[in-house]
């Protein structure tokens, strides 16, 4: 545990460039470990979480290595030649690796365990389990279809139609990666529409992958014992990492700063609409495509926020970015009511309750419900900070540490963080960045 009291520092200038996009940099290292031949990666994500797929996919048998110049190079196995790995795997505190990991396991003849951290070995794996079991996988899981869990995978798998009964792109991955081993069709209906990367990129990849829309909902079909050809990827940057420095940036007084290369895909977009509703000043300079994605340079300047009523229908297309607009709108003018957040409560923490705890230990004024927070903003004025002694808890959550940093640029106090160590999982490069922009 590392512990960390974060002050308000001036405001945010000049420009700085985020690492890239974690859930492409996932879906980079899987999709070339299953291609055959050597592909390269630029702009990778070398944070904690990704590393553990890559250490994964090693023990599959993919080769992975990282160049001087910082790109990466995978020579893969195939889709259908997965090695069994030796050990566990050992997926950290990232549910990424872990759902997309068990449905590729699920469609080849081999085993494998997955542990993890106290927070994944916490968090819900029945909704991949479920559909994978469908598809002939066995898995023993802990009490509670929680990890560590043992994955036993078939081959060949059944091919099957699975309506999503949770908006996630993660259970929609893990059976879309599992087809990719399947003879035949795999078919995933999504209700709600999720972020696409694997669709993308799978595409991208050689993958026979069709999207349509039945009775207004998507489904996505992949032709199954798929062969991947190798490919160059360019991993755009993280609009979710950006998203602290968004909102940094509008609550600071003063602040006028560019964040360069974000990655403004629309199922991953939602908060720069709803900051933009709240009265934000975000421009997008020089749209361009990187790696199939859009990406803007975004330039934000301080703005005074107002509170809204934000849409639930939007919420999976910010949906890791919920802890920082509730600091956003712990700043701005009047009241900030959001619903239909439930699935925040199996994030890495409970991120409905370790944010209204949180909040309200730095002086904010907020309202937990069921499925989501009522947070009554100061009207610009700071917060008081936490007093001395008083830790915020951040439950093994990188994006807790990260919003309550930004909350502490907001203080008159400070706010001291407990634990800032799981910033590696996703941001390696944010303390640094934060002290970049604010000098
Ligand atoms: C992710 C999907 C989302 C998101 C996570 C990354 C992905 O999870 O919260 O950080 O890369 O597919 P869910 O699928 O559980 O919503």
């Amino acid at each position: 545990m590392t512990s960390h009291r974060f002050s308000s520092l001036g405001p945010l200038t000049g420009s700085i460039r985020v690492p890239g996009d974690k859930s492409i940099s996932h879906r980079s290292l899987m999709f070339a470990g299953l291609a055959l031949g050597r592909s390269r990666i630029t702009g990778l994500l070398e944070g904690e979480d990704v590393l553990a797929t890559a250490a994964a996919m090693r023990q599959f048998g993919a080769q992975i290595a990282r160049e001087a110049n910082g790109s990466w190079v995978v020579d893969g196995v195939g889709v259908g030649s997965l090695l069994e790995p030796q050990q566990a795997l050992d997926m950290g505190n990232s549910g990424t690796s872990t759902r997309l990991l068990m449905g590729l396991v699920a469609g080849h003849a081999i085993s494998a365990t997955f542990v993890g951290d106290a927070s994944l070995s916490g968090r819900p794996m029945k909704r991949v389990i479920d559909p994978l079991v469908m598809m002939g996988a066995s898995i023993e899981a802990s009490a509670g279809g929680t990890l560590p869990l043992m994955l036993r995978g078939a081959s060949p798998a059944v091919p099957i139609t699975y309506r999503l009964p949770v908006a996630s792109a993660q259970v929609k991955s893990a059976v879309l990666l599992a087809g990719l081993n399947t003879p035949g069709i795999t078919r995933v209906i999504e209700p709600i529409p999720t972020r696409d990367h694997t669709e993308r990129m799978l595409t991208g990849f050689g993958a026979k992958l069709e999207v349509g829309t039945e009775n207004g909902e998507t489904v996505i079909a992949i032709h199954g014992e798929a062969d991947l050809k190798p490919m160059d990827v360019t991993v755009p940057g993280d609009p979710s990492s950006a998203a602290f420095f968004m909102v940094a940036a509008s609550i600071v007084p003063g602040s006028d700063l560019t964040i360069m290369n974000v990655g403004l895909n629309p199922t991953r977009a939602g908060l720069l609409h709803v900051l933009r509703q709240m009265g934000a000043d975000i421009t997008e300079v020089n749209p361009r495509e990187v790696g199939g994605e859009p990406v803007a340079d975004l330039r934000v300047r301080h703005a005074t926020l107002k509170g809204i009523d934000v849409d639930p229908a939007i919420a999976p297309a910010m949906i890791d970015e919920f802890p920082v607009l509730f600091v956003a709108s712990a700043l701005a003018s009047g009241t900030t009511r959001t619903t239909g957040l439930e699935e925040l409560r199996v994030k890495e923490s409970d991120r409905l309750a370790t944010m209204a705890a949180a909040l309200t230990l730095a002086g904010a004024r907020v309202e937990e419900h069921e499925d989501g927070l009522i947070i009554h903003g100061t009207g610009g004025e700071p917060l008081s900070g936490t007093t001395e002694g008083a830790n915020v808890a951040t439950r093994l959550d990188h994006r807790i540490a990260m919003s309550m940093a930004v909350a502490g640029l907001v203080s008159r106090g400070g706010v001291s963080v407990d634990d800032i160590s799981p910033i590696n999982t996703s941001f390696p490069t944010f303390m640094g960045l934060l002290e970049e922009a604010a000098r």
